[in-house]
């Protein structure tokens, strides 16, 4: 029995409507940017595995790494034990944010979770009221019930919206009863790669500053050289209250998070109460496997020129996608472009078909619905660059 069947009987995909759905393909291995099939195709992998695999599939410095700290230490409770990689992670990442403090966890949602929960309980601790978050239009922070209450995707929410808490969409102003406001800086990933000016961020930034709220940047997405520079705050110069980090933090090798805060947000759970401990914890915080390898990945970021790298892997795409006459929008890596189309939105039929069409050409692509979008890894080389974006505008001009 081949690989898809066998997972067709036992398995249960994410984002995945298996009715419609065509089987899972099996994968063997990755090298690079390619991805080898159990039936003996390789593709690129475009989308960098759901914009994680920051400098591609199977790197043998990460997989170095890995192996080295699983033989050393794989796993130590957090809580009362500490241990060199994590140290050394939370040394180089305030280094590198110009924050302070730094939580672990271990993937995208709950690096947001923490951060809510460390906004909200802040302002308890300094005895304001403030109780209210403020987040954009079409934002996405993942799939925990808190993070999916500051998300503005409402057909993720829609189902469990009686089990949210209630987020305001940020109008232009910020009241002084707003915890904090929480925005994916520059680029709104799965709300439709959305790429919005640096000054609405900083504009953003200098009204939190003026309303005492907290700006928490979730760089979940952006960070690691996504968008052409290490963190996309740095477009516009914000340094935010807290950052979430995740995804190309290890590289995309291990699940991992970060949540990385102010000393001030710090200093406001600093007590001899232990009633104002910051009560959030998970199994797998501060993992020596997860340090070791998002270490290794920050030494790779340190020896290779990759953010220009990011800038020119999305200007060959750009080139390539000039075949096509619509506009493209992007940063960094990342390209994107709306295909016209009779239905929009993340369901709409033609993501599928643009999909198919891709792959069979060798390109993995997931539209957003009618956005289709590149974010490769930054190993692509300037062929395979050129290949993405050629699949992709043969792939437009085929199914619009
Ligand atoms: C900006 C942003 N925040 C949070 C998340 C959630 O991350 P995870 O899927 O690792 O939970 C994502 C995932 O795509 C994201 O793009």
């Amino acid at each position: 029995m081949s690989l898809g069947a066998r997972d067709q009987a036992v398995l249960w995909h994410p984002y995945t409507q298996a009715a419609l759905a065509p089987h899972a393909l099996g994968v063997v291995a990755g090298q690079g940017a390619s991805l080898h099939l159990d039936d003996g195709r390789v593709i690129l992998d475009a989308i960098s595995s759901w914009w994680t695999c920051v400098h591609g599939h199977a790197h043998p410095r990460l997989a170095q790494a890995l192996l080295h700290q699983a033989q050393t230490l794989e796993h130590v409770i957090f809580a009362g034990f500490t241990h060199e990689p994590g140290v050394a992670l939370a040394e180089q990442l305030t280094a590198l944010t110009g924050l302070d403090r730094v939580f672990y966890s271990d993937n995208g949602s709950t690096a947001v979770e923490v951060a809510l929960k460390m906004a909200y309980q802040y302002w308890a601790h300094r005895g304001e009221k403030r109780t209210r978050f403020l987040t954009l239009e079409h934002a996405y922070h993942g799939d925990t019930v808190g993070a999916m209450s500051v998300s503005g995707i409402p057909l993720f929410a829609r189902v469990f919206s009686d089990l949210l808490f209630s987020a305001d969409v940020y109008e232009g102003s910020i009241h002084d009863d707003v915890a904090a406001v929480i925005v994916e800086p520059m680029v709104q990933g799965a709300g439709g790669m959305r790429v919005y000016p640096p000054e609405f961020l900083a504009k953003l930034a200098a009204q939190c500053r003026a309303s005492g709220t907290l700006l928490i940047a979730d760089e979940v997405m952006t960070g690691f050289g996504r968008t052409g520079t290490m963190f996309a705050c740095e477009h516009a110069a914000v340094r935010p209250d807290i950052l979430c980090l995740s995804k190309g933090l290890t590289g995309g090798t291990l699940p991992f998070a970060a949540t990385v805060a102010t000393d001030a947000i710090y200093q406001a759970f600093w007590s001899d109460d232990r009633a104002r401990t910051f009560f959030h914890g998970h199994s797998y915080c501060g993992n020596p496997l997860g340090c070791a390898v998002a270490l290794a990945s920050l030494e790779l970021f340190a020896e290779q020129p990759l953010l220009e790298r990011s800038k020119t892997i999305g200007a060959r795409i750009e080139e390539q996608l000039a075949a096509v006459d619509l506009p493209v929008r992007g940063l960094g890596c990342i390209r994107a472009l709306d295909v016209p189309s009779r239905d929009a939105g993340y369901l709409a039929d033609i993501g599928p078909r643009i999909a198919a069409h891709a792959l069979e050409r060798g390109v993995l692509l997931r539209p957003l619905g009618n956005v289709v979008y590149a974010m490769p890894p930054l190993c692509t080389t300037d062929d395979e660059a050129d290949q993405i974006g050629a699949v992709m505008a043969d792939a437009v001009r085929a199914t619009a």
